[in-house]
């Protein structure tokens, strides 16, 4: 049976460059400062972000959390959209690990603006914990992938600067926003203080994520992912696929894109699912099945026995994600699968 895994584009395989890149990097101790492959990415990813420095970390939730850590101090309020990952996803990490206090703003789509930010400040009193950090999600993952443009990026990044709070930006899907937007990848991070990438997503690395920014918050990051125990030795096994992924994997992210275009129209044809398909603007689909009269999870189990993976959101949300593993063909399968599926739960 054919198998289309949607679930996720963390699913990708490294590629055969990828591998003999592994193979033949050259190690040394990276706690030391001394593995020149980890060395060469840190400075590769830190040069396409426009920033001083970059952290090589286990994940991107690792890159958040040590991120977070050194933007804040224990005690502080941080803002974050209310569907962020790193609210909704990574454990309460930073709650647990940095003391600090989630301040959720909706947003439209995952983006923010700066009156959503100014609205929720509060003036300085010993009632309230002081606010020290806006967060931002560039793809928005749970709002199903959608950019946010360099404008809203500078808007919102002017107001926190005004207000003496600093920006980090989640970036897990940074080059599909640049991608998707035509864009240098500097004009979405320019005004950000720190963010995180990731390679192991659509970029295919099988391991590996980079907080960047100015050199004193990457001193203060890498001393945050020690006592995480995120200091690792020989990474420049898992760092040589991240310099094949940036330097080789950004430009097919735009095929990515096209499937899941096609993707969402052929799901939209069918009767009984709903989807916003001016908000499918990169590599996820998210849709709503109600309307076949089934919840998220009874329509996956009913695509997964042929062979098409997916994820639940919640309730009768679905979330389907192309990338490197999958194509055109993949598309046109599953939504026959899709299509069939459908029929057969009309009818019930
Ligand atoms: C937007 C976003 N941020 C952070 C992460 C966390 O990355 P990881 O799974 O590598 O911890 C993800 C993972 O899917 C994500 O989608």
């Amino acid at each position: 049976m054919r198998i289309v895994d949607f679930r996720s584009d963390t699913v990708t395989l490294p590629t055969d460059e990828m591998l003999d890149a592994m193979r033949t990097a050259p190690l040394g101790d990276d706690v030391y400062h001394e593995d020149p492959t980890v060395n060469h990415l840190e400075e590769l990813a830190a040069k396409k972000m426009g920033k001083e420095a970059a952290l090589l970390t286990t994940s991107g939730t690792q890159a958040n959390l040590v991120s977070v850590l050194s933007q804040t101090k224990r005690g502080d309020e941080v803002i974050l959209e209310s569907e962020a990952h790193m609210y909704y996803y990574e454990s309460g990490a930073f709650s647990v690990f940095g003391g600090l206090i989630p301040r959720l703003v909706k947003g439209q789509f995952g983006v923010l603006t700066p009156q959503d930010i100014e609205s929720n400040l509060r003036p300085p009193n010993i009632h309230f914990p002081p606010t020290s950090l806006v967060c931002i999600e560039n793809t928005h993952n749970r709002a199903g992938g959608t950019i946010w443009t360099p404008s809203e990026t500078r808007a919102v990044c002017d107001l926190a600067h005004g207000r003496g709070l600093k920006v980090h930006m989640d970036g897990a899907r940074i080059f599909n926003a640049a991608v998707a937007q035509n864009l240098d990848v500097r004009e979405l991070t320019k005004h950000v203080d720190s963010m995180m990438f990731c390679v192991s997503k659509g970029l295919s690395a099988p391991v590996g994520s980079l907080a960047v920014g100015d050199r004193e918050f990457v001193d203060k990051a890498r001393r945050y992912r020690k006592m995480l125990g995120g200091g690792m030795r020989q990474a420049g096994v898992i760092a040589a696929a991240g310099i094949v992924a940036i330097e080789k994997m950004v430009e097919r992210l735009k095929d990515d894109h096209s499937n899941a275009q096609t993707l969402a129209k052929g799901l939209a044809s069918i009767e009984g699912i709903t989807i916003d398909r001016a908000h499918v603007q990169t590599n996820i689909v998210v849709y709503d099945v109600s309307g076949l009269g089934t919840s998220g999870e009874g329509w996956i189990a009913k695509l997964s026995k042929s062979g098409v993976k997916a994820g639940a959101l919640e309730n009768t949300r679905v979330r389907m994600v192309t990338h490197r593993g999958i194509d055109r063909e993949d598309i046109v399968y599953a939504l026959d699968v899709a299509e069939k599926a459908a029929a057969e739960m009309r009818r019930k």
